[in-house]
């Protein structure tokens, strides 16, 4: 299954006893694993540990809690940082930068592999999906252990043993997989909300991006399968889950028997215990009035819509292959403030594309503020390989788009900042998320429409849904006050 040198004779035996069905297949090389870091337990006189470090969005996210998973139920026992035994990335590889993150602290992984002769090295995720980063992870990062791709995490308990036994460099990368395999073991990040994957992959190919080359075509979960996961979650004390795809709207579509996000949305508003529906991300082109209406219906669904614009010139957004223009996307804006006039927009803007003018920026500004988004990822942007954006003519000089980049930001700044102080000396709803960073007296918790608020109370409350007093705005968040 991998690139096989000088076979291990004991490694050779483990595989040619593992069962063939991937559930009990799994399970067996966890087990596996399992002897093996109970072995280096015994020799080393101590824990192993792991850290698995997410770079990305939540969809890798949620991968990392599979991994910690599976992880966790072969002994190892999570640390704070990277000094362990078992260190994982799970990479990006939307925009350069999380790409460069990634070279940035391999060559730290290494100096501390140099001091712990146990220490393995895995690299999974989306950059390892793109041929030439696995080349450049052979040639130069040779340290690295194991490298696997966005369609193996299943496989993940199996590469564990491999990396666990090899002494080279085990690389498994799926190139496509219309595969879904349910039941994986998980950790969660947060014991009161979840990720649940509602659908894989993306369809759009929009020209400047990466995502349907590295995580494959849309394919939606059985709806059964995720009710069943919520219900789980449920009764396991989960009060807020947050349902992931690239395009949520899409949901359903390949289906034998086919329902709408809308209709999973109903179902998921019926499970008891669940009190705060989100999801993430919404396309334009695809978010009907049913939903519009069930969020207006429903008591649960948060008071949130991301709805990623990427630019206000319908000019930019053909060439970009979004499949809907500047007139559309208002029209549906207003839609959506007349049904749910309490919904806090959001969105992602990309500066920058090929061929963007002066006056296609402009018309972006224009739509930010005609918007008034309550607030905006805005990004630069980034030549990704293999995309048909990245060899169109008239790629914008760096300073022309920094320029622009830093205009948008105020003008996003600015509005969010007015935007902000709407819900003072209002007593809301909040979930509490974390002791405050800062200050151990505060806790911090979000409002429905994503909004943070920060309130003195104790770490008891994290989990609980509170009534808040909002007493100000400062910016980006609120300072508030219990109300008993
Ligand atoms: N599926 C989501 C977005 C996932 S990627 C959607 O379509 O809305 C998150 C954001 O990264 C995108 O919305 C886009 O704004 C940004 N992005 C994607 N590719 C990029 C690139 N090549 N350069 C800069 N930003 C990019
Ligand atoms: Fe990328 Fe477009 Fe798919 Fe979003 S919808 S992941 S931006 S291709
Ligand atoms: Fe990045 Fe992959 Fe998500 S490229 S944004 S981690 S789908």
């Amino acid at each position: 299954m991998s690139k096989k040198r000088k076979i291990n004779p004991v490694l050779e035996a483990i595989m040619a006893a593992a069962p063939v069905e991937d559930a009990a297949r799994q399970e067996y090389f966890i087990d596996v694993a399992h002897k093996e870091v109970l072995r280096l337990k015994e020799t080393l006189q101590r824990d192993l540990t792991c850290c698995v470090n997410t770079f990305g969005c939540q969809m890798n996210a949620r991968d990392s809690e599979k991994i910690l998973g599976v992880l966790e139920k072969a002994g190892y026992v999570p640390s704070e940082d990277e000094h362990a035994d078992f260190v994982i990335y799970n990479t990006c590889t939307v925009r350069e930068n999380a790409c460069n993150r990634v070279y940035g602290r391999l060559g730290y992984l290494s100096t501390l592999k140099k001091k712990n002769a146990a220490m393995k090295i895995a690299l999974c995720g989306c950059m390892m999906q793109e041929e030439h980063v696995r080349e450049k992870i052979h040639q130069s990062y040779p340290f690295v252990d194991l490298v696997f791709g966005t369609h193996n995490i299943y496989q993940f308990s199996e590469l564990l043993v491999m990396a666990l036994f090899c002494d080279y460099q085990v690389v498994e990368v799926i190139e496509g997989s219309d595969k879904i395999v349910e039941e994986l073991p998980i950790v969660r990040k947060y014991a009161y909300k979840s990720g649940v994957n509602i659908t894989f992959g993306c369809n759009n190919f929009c020209s400047y991006c990466i995502v349907p080359y590295v995580r494959g075509r849309e394919k939606s979960r059985e709806p059964k399968d995720i009710l069943r996961e919520i219900e789980t979650l449920a009764a396991d004390g989960v009060v807020e889950v947050m349902l992931l795809g690239q395009n949520v709207n899409s949901y359903g579509k390949g289906l034998k028997d086919p329902i709408t996000f809308a209709q999973l949305l109903q179902e998921v508003e019926k499970i008891d215990g669940i009190e705060r529906i989100r999801f993430m991300t919404s396309h334009p082109k695809d978010l009907s009035d049913e939903l519009i209406e069930v969020m207006a219906n429903s008591k649960k669904i948060c008071r949130h819509l991301h709805l990623p614009v990427q630019s206000g010139s319908s000019r930019i957004l053909k060439i970009m292959n979004r499949h809907y223009d500047r007139e559309h996307y208002l029209n549906l804006v207003n839609k959506i403030r007349e049904k749910l006039p309490d919904v806090a927009l959001t969105t992602d803007i990309i500066v920058g594309f090929p061929g963007e003018t002066e006056e296609d920026f402009l018309e972006t500004l224009s739509l930010v503020k005609e918007v008034e988004y309550d607030s905006a990822f805005t990004f630069i942007y980034s030549k990704r390989s293999g995309t048909p954006a990245a060899t169109m003519p008239d790629q914008v000089p760096e300073d022309v788009v920094k320029d622009r980049f830093d205009r948008l930001l105020k003008a996003v700044q600015e509005i969010s900042e007015k935007k902000a102080n709407v819900l003072e000396g209002q007593d809301v709803t909040v979930l509490v998320e974390s002791v405050n960073e800062q200050d151990p007296n505060l806790v911090t918790g979000r409002l429905s429409n994503n909004s943070i608020v920060h309130f003195p109370g104790e770490k008891t409350l994290i989990g609980k849904f509170v009534t808040v007093h909002l007493d100000t705005c400062k910016g980006f968040y609120y300072l508030g006050t219990k109300v008993n």
